[in-house]
């Protein structure tokens, strides 16, 4: 059997295509190779002898294949190998169709920001993980606010800082006075975390925008001016706002701000004329000077834009679903 498989190899170094291997498989395993006729010997032999020669004959088969195989792969490797063309000319990346696209959240918060820096706001990056101080106290919102249940927390155990992920982008809002000095228009975009039951309109994960204006000076009128304008041109020039009074601790008045988009009234966030103790917790004069801020969901304004219903899809990897966009 020895000599068969070295026959065998040397066979199959030979050649060259799929066709010699078949003369070759044929001539080894097939019906006249020496194998299927030492095959048909077995029955007439004793029982033992039997055993042993189908043994051999059945492992010195097994190999023989293994062999044949191996060759296959090499030959077909060698045929599917398409020879790149050097010569041809370049494909520009941006007129394939299968490079990736921007996400329906990313394309909201480009035009976001093309907005805003339209009409001179500065963007700010900030932390996702924040401290309780900024986050909740130097919000106006001490341990036991009962505000602080308006937005469900999830807290990170075993730190001595009370860090949190954080529940809101308004913590930026005493983070940047501190170092800035007024007057300063800036947005800060970022994800925010709620430990929330998720349903069509909330995501336990989601974007917010931020906004902070302080001068000498700013009043209400200012900031209905600037979100009008901002919703107008987000949402097209027709697009009405309206407030409604509402309730945040650092903010004085508070409201919510809603869009009329296709004939439905729609909410898009808070604001509010910042509160003097969080622009004293900033290190900000009350009495020199005053602010407004707010706070939107980047998802819900996809939501209005697009006609999604339900605002969790914007979180799913479903690529067939978010490429329409
Ligand atoms: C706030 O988070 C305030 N910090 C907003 C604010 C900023 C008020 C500055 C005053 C001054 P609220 O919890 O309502 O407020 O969230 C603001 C917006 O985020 C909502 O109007 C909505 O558009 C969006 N939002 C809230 N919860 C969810 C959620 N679970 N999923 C998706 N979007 C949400």
């Amino acid at each position: 059997m020895e000599d068969l498989l070295i026959k065998l190899k040397n066979d199959l170094d030979k050649a060259n295509s799929l066709l010699d291997l078949e003369k070759i498989r044929v001539s080894y395993l097939g019906k006249k190779s020496f194998i299927a006729q030492q095959m048909k010997l077995l029955s007439s032999l004793e029982n033992d002898k039997k055993a042993e020669l189908g043994k051999t004959l059945n492992i010195a088969k097994k190999n023989m294949l293994l062999l044949i195989e191996d060759k296959t792969a090499q030959i077909d490797a060698v045929q599917s190998y398409e020879p790149i063309d050097i010569s041809r000319p370049g494909k520009a990346l941006y007129e394939s169709t299968k490079v990736g696209h921007m996400h329906p959240n990313n394309i909201v918060l480009k035009e976001t920001y093309r907005v805003f820096t339209e009409l001179g706001f500065a963007i700010v990056d900030s932390p996702e993980i924040e401290t309780d101080w900024y986050n909740f106290e130097a919000l106006n919102m001490p341990e036991v606010h009962p505000a602080r249940e308006m937005q469900d927390t999830f807290y990170i155990k075993g730190t001595d800082q009370k860090l949190l992920p954080r529940t809101h982008t308004s913590g930026m809002q005493v983070r940047f006075m501190e170092n800035n000095k007024p007057p300063f228009k800036i947005i800060v975009p970022g994800k925010v975390f709620r430990n929330e039951n998720e349903d069509a309109t909330h995501a336990w994960v989601f974007n917010q925008i931020e906004g902070l204006v302080v001068g000498e000076g700013v009043s209400v009128t200012d900031m209905k001016g600037t979100l009008l304008q901002i919703v107008k041109k987000q949402l097209g020039p027709e697009t009405e706002i309206r407030f409604r009074a509402s309730y945040f601790p650092y903010t004085e008045p508070s409201v919510e701000v809603d869009a009329k988009f296709n004939g439905k009234w729609l909410e898009l966030g808070g604001a509010g004329m910042i509160h003097p103790n969080v622009l004293v917790n900033g290190g900000i004069d009350p009495e020199k000077y005053s602010g407004f801020a707010f706070g939107w969901g980047a998802e819900r304004l996809a939501v209005i834009k697009y006609g999604i219903n339900d605002l969790r899809q914007l979180w799913r990897p479903k690529f067939e679903y978010l490429e329409q966009f």
